[in-house]
């Protein structure tokens, strides 16, 4: 059977480390893409350092992707930041930082990842978040972020359909990763899901028919949504 490639983008932490690991597992080769590199020493994972804000730190990610492989069977669009600050205390270059990372970096990737696709087989799997889908207070650049990458993403559905690409979203509440570890607010983490509970909806994702995609994904912990 043809090797089969991923990508994964932030990688070097929370869910991305998390998926990379599983990935492997699978039997797949993962480039993983982060600014400060990830900790995975095994042959069938290729480390990228990337900057998924800048437009030429993702081609030149793509050039090293080039040197092993034409096609990539998964693009997982994960690298994200997330903040907490009321809107008015809330600095323009904190909210840009918001959109540039978490619309822009998967817009950079899916891009210049076109030339990635394998028509028929290529799923690309976003992790965008329950806050694309309802209002958090003090969250207002995230949730405007993630609302605006679900229309990007619905979008490029449609333009890439002809090819046979698959895209699924999924959005999931709060998960217990080092995301919310330099917040100023306190968050109870035993109301958060765990990042194993993550991997068994993205295994689910993973491993559907080749016929299926999933347009999004909601699923959060048992005691309802804390954010
Ligand atoms: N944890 C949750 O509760 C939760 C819930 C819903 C959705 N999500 C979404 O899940 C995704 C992953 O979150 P996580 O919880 O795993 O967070 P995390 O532990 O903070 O990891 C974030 C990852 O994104 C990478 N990253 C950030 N900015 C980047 C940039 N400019 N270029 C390249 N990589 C960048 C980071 O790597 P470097 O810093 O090394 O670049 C890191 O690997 C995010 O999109 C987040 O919005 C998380």
């Amino acid at each position: 059977m043809r090797k089969q490639f991923a990508l994964v983008t932030g990688s070097s932490s929370g869910l991305g480390l998390e998926m990379s690991h599983y990935l492997i597992e699978e039997g797949y080769t993962v480039f993983g893409a982060s600014r400060s590199g990830t900790d995975i020493d095994h042959e069938d994972f290729i480390d990228l350092e990337v900057d998924v804000r800048e437009e030429e730190s993702v081609m030149a990610m793509y050039d090293s992707i080039g040197e092993t492989t034409f096609g990539l069977n998964l693009i997982v669009n994960n690298a994200g930041i997330y903040e907490v600050s009321p809107m008015v205390e809330t600095s323009s270059e904190d909210f840009m930082n918001h959109l540039v990372t978490n619309i822009m970096g998967p817009f950079h990737v899916l891009k210049h990842g076109h030339a990635f696709l394998i028509e028929n087989i290529t799923h690309v799997v976003t992790i965008s978040s329950i806050a694309s889908q309802r209002g958090f207070e003090n969250t207002s650049a995230y949730c405007a972020s993630k609302f605006g990458l679900n229309g990007m993403i619905e979008s490029v559905r449609e333009e890439w359909k002809s090819l046979g690409i698959r895209f699924t979203s999924l959005m999931p509440g709060a998960i217990d990763t080092p995301l919310w570890s330099n917040l100023s607010s306190d968050f109870e983490r035993s109301k958060m899901l765990d990042p194993e509970d993550f991997i068994h909806v993205f295994d689910m994702v993973v491993k559907a028919p080749p016929n299926m995609q999933f347009k999004g994904i909601s699923f959060l912990h048992k005691s309802g949504v804390i954010i």
